[in-house]
């Protein structure tokens, strides 16, 4: 039997539908709150496929409360990890590093004790290492440099690696996927969603920096590839093409027929933006949304390979402008 873990998220939720279409008939999913259980379920009926969500067995459990993953893990064979917390939230600190790191520990530890056979961990490229003076593409061999800046989710996630290359040590087949920012239908108020709601309300600003993309059904389709090959402690960039975020946001604004971006967010304005918004956070005990690590990191170039995985799987990837005109598509049926 196979466990997904964020099965309520963007990706656990394509990968649920993905499995179920292609092989999988016995999968368990863990969910924390009911409610949110409606956005995988509202995913499966926009692909006509509400038989195969029927067939999800849903535990509630959390990846922080260990007995609730006792019930979880009952007679599973293989894991697939995509449960995390993102934010660039300075203040969401602790609990990033509780529920990525501590979480992903749980979980392998989970795996290890319960002999599953093979764990797929969702990692980012935000763990991804730091380009030194003579580099000029990150690879999955790019060593992290501790001296860097980092931001509080990225910490995470690498420390959630760590906590996966430990349990490899200790004998559990494992994969590791590092995706870039995840395109998809159906999570419009969280992640890259967020993207497409923001442009249609009229985003102004742009950046001349630049990061790497990758829609949600590559993703998926290379998670279960890979698990279902051979391939045992290895880690993968997954990213389509690197594109700078000038040219992401003007094509969704295009395809979903918002205005476009006028303004070049440029140093000096990204560091007033991200004052302005701790002022805000703390007057009115909002969210941060940008920090001051985020909004530099909205100009850095740094260019991402993509090489190993497709010559790994002989992959080829769907571009991300295809992609963006499958998302906006759904964006404006605004069905899911
Ligand atoms: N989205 C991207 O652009 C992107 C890019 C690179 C890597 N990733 C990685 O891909 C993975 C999936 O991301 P996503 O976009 O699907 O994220 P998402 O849409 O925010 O979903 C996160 C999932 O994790 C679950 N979760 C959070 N805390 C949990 C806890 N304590 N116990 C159990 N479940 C918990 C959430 O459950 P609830 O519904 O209960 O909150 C939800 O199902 C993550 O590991 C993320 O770091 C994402």
């Amino acid at each position: 039997m196979i466990l997904v873990t964020g099965g309520t998220g963007l990706v656990g939720a394509h990968l649920l539908l993905h499995l179920l279409q292609n092989e999988a008939t016995s999968l368990r999913a863990i969910y924390r709150n009911s409610q949110q259980v409606e956005k995988t379920k509202r995913l499966f009926e926009q692909a006509n496929c509400l038989t195969l969500f029927d067939l999800i067995e849903w535990v509630k459990a959390d990846v922080l409360e260990v007995p609730s993953l006792e019930i979880a893990f009952q007679d599973i064979d293989y894991v697939y990890h995509c449960a995390a917390l993102i934010s660039f939230d300075p203040n969401d600190e602790q609990q990033l590093r509780k529920v990525n790191i501590e979480g992903t520990a749980n979980i392998v530890n989970f795996c290890i004790d319960k002999k599953v056979q093979k764990l797929c961990y969702v990692s980012s490229i935000a763990a991804l290492g730091d380009l030194s003076q003579n580099q000029v593409v990150i690879t999955e061999e790019t060593e992290w440099n501790p001296e860097v800046l980092h931001s509080d989710y990225a910490i995470s996630k690498y420390g959630a690696e760590m906590e996966v290359w430990r349990a490899h040590q200790e004998g559990l087949a494992v994969v590791i996927v590092n995706p870039g920012v995840i395109l998809g239908a159906g999570f419009w108020k969280q992640g890259s969603g967020l993207f497409f709601t923001q442009i249609k309300k009229g985003f102004p600003f742009y950046t001349q920096g630049s990061t790497a993309y990758v829609s949600v059904q590559d993703v998926v389709n290379i998670m279960m590839q890979l698990m279902n090959s051979d391939c045992n402690g290895e880690r993968f960039i997954v990213i389509a093409e690197n594109k700078s975020y000038k040219e992401v946001i003007v094509e969704i604004a295009n395809k979903i027929g918002a205005v476009r971006p006028r303004i070049n967010a440029t140093s000096w304005l990204l560091n007033v933006a991200w004052r302005l918004d701790w002022l805000v956070s703390k007057v009115f005990r909002t969210k941060r949304k940008i920090s001051k690590h985020g909004s530099m990191s909205l100009l850095n170039k740094d260019q991402i390979a993509n090489a190993k995985i497709i010559n790994y799987l002989n992959y080829s990837f769907q571009s991300v402008n295809d992609c963006i005109a499958e998302v906006s598509k759904e964006f404006k049926n605004n069905t899911i």
